[in-house]
């Protein structure tokens, strides 16, 4: 099942998951759903918030669905180690349409749980390392665009109440 995706402005979006205490069919069912969904919306990353699930739960896959191996699971993330830095423009599907350059670390390693509940790290760099930052952010509520300076966020704040008001949003 493809979900849509909430956008900015949703209070879901803002808010911190709960986490994810089981681990079954159901829950698979959901990360099947949540991969279909992020491809459809032809993302790299979905954090479950943005299909209106307020569960820390999110699935990433780098390669666009060209490597099976690639897609990763992540169930209550926490970042254990980060090194370095990098700056990269940045986009994310509930703020479609806009990309900022934001700075993060180049290097990251993460503690999840899998959609069984076992628990595993996974260290990514660049692109993966940023997915794995911004996907937990979503988990707590946090948004690509805090990153940002105040000027150039509010100016994306003003464009999307524009694009709202003209019922494009
Ligand atoms: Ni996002």
């Amino acid at each position: 099942m493809i979900y849509p995706i909430v956008k900015f402005g949703n209070p879901v979006l803002e808010k911190p998951a709960e986490p994810v205490t089981v681990f079954d069919a159901e829950l698979k069912k959901l990360v099947e759903d949540m991969f279909e969904s992020m491809y459809a919306a032809r993302g790299v990353g979905l954090a479950a918030p943005q299909i209106g699930i307020s569960k820390r739960l999110a699935v990433i896959d780098i390669t666009s669905k060209e490597d099976p191996t690639a897609r990763v699971v992540l169930a209550n993330p926490e970042i254990i180690h980060t090194e370095g830095r990098l700056r990269q423009n940045e986009g994310c599907l509930s703020i479609p349409e806009f990309r900022e350059p934001v700075t993060r670390a180049r290097k990251v390693t993460i503690r999840a749980q899998d959609v069984h509940g076992k628990w595993f790290e996974k260290t990514g760099e660049e692109l993966l390392a940023r997915a794995f930052l911004h996907e937990t952010d979503h988990l707590n509520g946090k948004l690509y665009i805090s990153h940002i300076s105040a000027l150039k966020r509010d100016l994306i704040k003003r464009k999307i109440r524009k694009l709202v008001k003209a019922g494009e949003w």
